[in-house]
């Protein structure tokens, strides 16, 4: 099975992971449809093709998600408000993850589609009883964005049972690499570092640093992801998508510095509400098995990457300069 010459429509396109995806799908023939209101992504990210349309709005719109999922034969479905988001404005959190995964489902289930991808999240799993976290071990909801997170990721399976809804769900580990905009007040902790350690400044860590997180590099996560699209053992499935190795943020930071020269000193701040998970590694056998999916970047090779990116690229020297 391929995606070529079908109708694919991305949802949150233009943000880090999902302009990785539209890259795939172009490259893989497909065309493209990115809807995003850009909350956080960038017209930038995915302006390069002729073949993607943008449309510029929100899945928090019926009609206009019914218009768009009507047309596509796949929808991958990226929009979110991140993590801060959620503490901050918890409405806006469940309105955009909850609401906005709804309407992709409603649609999808009126017009038929060849599969939804949902994008989940580890953070469902809050702070695991057990090492690595398997798809079906305790779910533990320690914020409204893992809240708004399941309560997509359990429509997505209600509507597969209940009405036969094509859906397949991935659920990422901590993705970084190119794209991740330090610019962005909501990136990831690798990007973070990185701009900290590149403009010489301090490099700031939450609490004593020994907490634990499993880095999936977004090339990784995006093949995964196609995988899941397109397998037929796919459907009707869950699978957790990270490296299966667990880092500490205080090994993080000093990868990060070494690469970078090794200019700034590394300080402990205090914990963030947010900070509350302490270890996270994840069981990626399902996805090997079902699907023969293994991460093909390992940490270094991924740290390297996105640190030629950050120097590469222009919006971003300037951003560091
Ligand atoms: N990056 C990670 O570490 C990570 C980890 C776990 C899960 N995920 C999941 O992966 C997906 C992509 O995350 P990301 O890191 O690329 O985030 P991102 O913020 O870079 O991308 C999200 C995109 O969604 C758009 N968006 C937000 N609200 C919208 C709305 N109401 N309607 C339309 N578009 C909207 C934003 O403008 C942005 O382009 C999300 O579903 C997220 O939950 C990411």
């Amino acid at each position: 099975m391929t995606f070529k010459g079908k109708r694919v429509l991305v949802t949150g396109g233009a943000g880090f992971v999902g302009s990785n995806l539209v890259d795939l799908l172009v490259e893989r023939e497909a065309s493209v449809i990115v809807l995003d209101d850009l909350f956080t992504g960038n017209l930038n990210n995915i302006q390069n093709y002729d073949s993607v349309e943008f449309v510029k709005g929100s899945v928090t719109d019926r009609q206009l998600t019914n218009k768009l999922v009507k047309e596509a034969d796949y929808v991958f479905h990226l929009a979110v408000r991140n993590i801060i988001v959620s503490t901050q404005q918890p409405e806006m959190d469940f309105e955009a993850n909850a609401r906005g995964t709804f309407n992709i489902l409603l649609a999808a289930k009126e017009y038929g589609i060849q599969r939804v991808i949902y994008t989940s999240s580890a953070s469902i799993y809050g702070n695991p009883r057990y090492l690595p976290i398997n798809e079906d071990d305790n779910i533990s909801i320690l914020n409204p964005y893992a809240a708004s997170k399941f309560t997509g990721e359990s429509y997505c399976f209600a509507y597969y049972e209940m009405f036969d809804v094509p859906i397949s769900v991935v659920r990422y580990s901590n993705v970084y690499g190119i794209r991740q905009n330090p610019g962005n007040p909501y990136c990831g902790v690798i990007s973070k570092f990185f701009d900290s350690a590149l403009k010489g400044e301090p490099i700031l860590i939450h609490g004593d640093g020994e907490q634990t997180r499993d880095f999936t590099y977004v090339g990784d996560a995006v093949d995964a992801t196609m995988l899941a699209a397109l397998s037929p053992k796919a459907e009707g499935q869950v699978f957790n998508v990270g490296s299966g190795k667990e880092t500490t943020i205080n090994d993080l930071a000093q990868m990060i510095n070494h690469l970078c020269g090794a200019r700034s000193k590394i300080i402990h701040i205090d914990r963030r509400d947010i900070d509350n998970i302490r270890r996270r590694v994840m069981n990626i056998e399902k996805i090997r098995h079902f699907l023969r999916w293994v991460p093909t970047i390992n940490q270094s090779e991924g740290l390297q990457k996105t640190y030629e990116w950050l120097q590469k690229d222009s919006e971003r020297r300037r951003f560091v300069a």
